[in-house]
């Protein structure tokens, strides 16, 4: 059975462009996020309070979080690593923050410049503090379907630093294919487990699209009950700590399957459909989302 609602997570203006070459200027990227706000999205994760020295292109993060127009009940969210990035995002006045960390021990490390046993007091940390700070918590469990230093990736890896992110203050989890090697297969074996441990409304779902499998993935994983999505505006995406990983799937594509599938969203296709213009036209190349090149045609 369909879930009659499915909620949509835009990560665009973080995951989209920490990877970009030439990084979009701090007025054009808060213009995106305002546009994005007013489609009817009730979450954005707008930036990353990571280290500036890691990912140049989102060293404006507070510029960025300080001048956006904040619509009334759109979740403004944030990547925060660390203690430092927190005290930064909290400045900033984010209402979410994302926890991160990797599966896998190598992408981990690559990544975040530590293992996953010391990542994990320091995740645990930043999560108690952000829900003292009356902010709640997101985790996102990177490498969940493979790893682009160790390939494969055990479910039980996934499982136990699920658990970890679900008991230490995070909400919701969202299970990253990094570096997009998931098929659908792969994912319900994946929540046939988690399913087992936590209802479908903790887990979310972070396709990237390298090889086109993420619009399979997300029907496959609604028909398990799955109803929340990380997409990105254009397709955009990438980790620059993960060779071969391309863009997020693209939010419009995804909207226009549910909306196809009579699954509510909340969001306007044509308003994302034009944000997603919007972001193409400021970084000057064509991005890979179908229904932005789609656009105008019947
Ligand atoms: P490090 O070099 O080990 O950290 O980096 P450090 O504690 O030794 O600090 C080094 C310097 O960075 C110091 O400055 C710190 O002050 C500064 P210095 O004294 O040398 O001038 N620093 C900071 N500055 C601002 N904000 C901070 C901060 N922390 C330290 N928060 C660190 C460790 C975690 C900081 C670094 O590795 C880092 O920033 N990594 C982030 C990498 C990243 O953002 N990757 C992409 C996001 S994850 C992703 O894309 C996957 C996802 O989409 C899901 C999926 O697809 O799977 C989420
Ligand atoms: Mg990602």
């Amino acid at each position: 059975k369909l879930p009659g609602r499915a909620w949509i997570r835009e990560v665009g203006p973080r995951d989209g462009l920490q990877n970009e070459p030439e990084p979009l200027g701090t007025e054009d990227k808060i213009a995106w996020i305002d546009r994005l706000s007013s489609t009817g999205l009730g979450y954005i994760e707008t930036t990353s309070f990571v280290s500036p020295r890691w990912i140049p292109a989102l060293a404006d993060a507070m510029e960025v979080a300080r001048g956006l127009r904040r619509r009334p009940g759109v979740v403004y969210a944030a990547l925060v690593p660390n203690a430092r990035g927190l005290e930064r995002a909290l400045e900033a006045g984010i209402d979410e923050v994302s926890v991160f960390l990797s599966a896998s021990e190598t992408h981990n490390r690559s990544n975040i410049n530590k293992s996953i046993a010391e990542t994990l007091p320091v995740v645990a940390e930043v999560s108690e503090a952000a829900r003292s700070a009356g902010r709640t918590v997101r985790g996102y469990v990177s490498t969940a379907f493979g790893c682009p230093y160790e390939g494969k990736v055990k479910l039980d890896d996934v499982v136990r630093v699920t658990d970890f992110l679900l008991e230490n203050g995070a909400s919701e989890v969202s299970l990253g294919d990094t570096i997009g090697v998931a098929i659908p297969r792969q994912v319900e074996e994946a929540l046939e487990k988690l399913l087992a441990r936590y209802p479908a409304d903790r887990l979310a779902l972070h396709f990237h699209d390298t090889r086109g499998m993420a619009l399979a993935n997300i029907a496959g994983a609604l028909r398990m009950g799955i109803a929340r999505f990380d997409a990105s505006t254009g397709g955009l995406g990438g980790c620059p700590y993960a060779p071969g990983a391309s863009g997020n799937v693209a939010t419009e594509d995804v909207v226009h399957m549910l909306s196809e599938m009579g699954i509510e969203t909340g969001v306007s296709l044509p308003e994302l459909i034009d944000a997603a213009g919007f972001v193409q036209s400021k970084l000057g190349k064509r991005l890979p989302s179908r229904g932005l090149q789609a656009r105008g045609r019947r």
